[in-house]
């Protein structure tokens, strides 16, 4: 059945990227009422979305319209955000970002529902959506932080190329291409030496190759994306003494971020009583001791997927494996399920 006219008009800007076409499959089939669906592009060359049996044209963003709808789901850039985000937010309109721009503001609630729905508010119409990698982290490490509050946290992450958008995602499966052709043992049957493509959405070539750059350097040699993850689990933790070091790293894999993850605890925790948690923690699969997920089988699914449940050093640490698909639990699917929240709550409502 088809939701009435008086459900919400929805925006989806960035409605033709990657996050941008998962969400609006979600909101179809997670039966998201939406009275009236407004998709947003960047109006370079024509684009179209589809939803519910139709293709839906997607323009450039319209100031009027937007704010003629009741929530916005910014999935564009951090320009995008800034240009409308506050605004759209001030006319009433509920927004919810995925960018970057907003998540460390003190006034803006950065948000994973199973973790910190409490920190949304009816008057708190600009909610920040989490880095796609520390979603997962933070997902299957809030039952252990809990239970024995953790102290300090090193992860090394393996992050697939499209977290890095569309062009990445092209420039890996165009390098594929020719890697597919020079993939073979030389005549005397040693491995070949493959020569890097040139590449130009990532800092290097992806095809057959690691890079341990995701985003910028600081000054202290750290990327843009382990300063994102430390930060940004402090406040969705809501543990602002937590150590945190990642090394980001980005793999050939098209979709699911992998990352390995030793906590350290205030209290012991067992590996044993760490399962028990994971085992009923909401929005997480965690897999038969000897199991574990790989991005492979865990792209397409909704939850975060963990394993490999290990003592680390001494009887404070604990060694996880964890999985999630960085366009759904990520991004999309977690702005759909803080909008479903809005709807719960009574809060985000079709205005007159
Ligand atoms: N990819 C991930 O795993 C992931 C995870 C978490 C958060 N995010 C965040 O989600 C956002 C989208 O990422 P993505 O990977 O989906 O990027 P993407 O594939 O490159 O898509 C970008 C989208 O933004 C649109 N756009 C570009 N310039 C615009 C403008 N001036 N006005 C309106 N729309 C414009 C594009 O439209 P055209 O089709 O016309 O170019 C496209 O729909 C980013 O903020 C990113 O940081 C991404």
């Amino acid at each position: 059945m088809r939701p009435a006219k008086s459900a919400p008009r929805v925006a989806v800007v960035g409605a033709t990227g990657m996050v941008g076409r998962e969400l609006v499959s979600l909101l179809e089939r997670r039966r998201f009422p939406v009275g009236d669906l407004l998709p947003v592009s960047s109006g370079r060359g024509r684009s179209s979305v589809r939803f519910r049996g139709r293709d839906i044209p997607a323009a450039a963003p319209d100031p009027a319209a937007l704010a003629a709808c009741d929530v916005a789901f910014l999935v564009s850039s951090e320009e995008v955000a800034r240009r409308f985000g506050p605004g759209l937010a001030r006319r009433g309109v509920w927004v919810i970002d995925d960018s970057s721009e907003f998540r460390l503001d003190p006034g803006v609630p950065l948000v994973i529902p199973e973790v910190n729905a409490s920190a949304l508010g009816r008057d708190r119409r600009l909610i920040a959506g989490p880095n796609c990698t520390m979603t997962g982290l933070a997902v299957a490490g809030w039952p252990l932080h809990r239970a024995a509050r953790v102290l300090r946290a090193r992860v090394a992450s393996y992050q697939a190329v499209s977290g890095a958008g569309r062009a990445a995602l092209a420039e890996f499966f165009a390098q594929g291409r020719g890697l597919a052709r020079a993939l073979a043992f030389g005549r005397d049957g040693r491995a070949p030496v493959l020569r890097a493509p040139r590449a130009r959405a990532l800092p290097r070539a992806i095809a057959a190759n690691v890079i341990p750059q995701v985003g910028s350097f600081d000054a202290a040699g750290c990327s843009g994306e382990e300063s994102k993850v430390a930060a940004e689990l402090r406040k969705v933790w809501g543990a602002p003494g937590l150590r945190v070091s990642v090394t980001a790293v980005r793999v050939p894999v098209v979709r699911g971020h992998a990352l390995a993850a030793w906590l350290e605890f205030a209290q012991p925790l067992s590996p044993a009583r760490a399962r028990r948690l994971l085992g009923r923690a909401p929005g997480l699969d965690l897999l038969e001791a000897g199991d574990y997920p790989t991005p492979l089988d865990t792209a397409g699914r909704a939850p975060v997927r963990a394993g490999r449940v290990r003592s680390g050093v001494g009887s404070r640490e604990l060694a996880l494996w964890v999985v999630s698909d960085n366009l759904l639990k990520g991004a999309a699917l977690n702005s759909v399920q803080i909008a479903e929240l809005l709807l719960r709550r009574g809060w985000l409502r079709r205005r007159a």
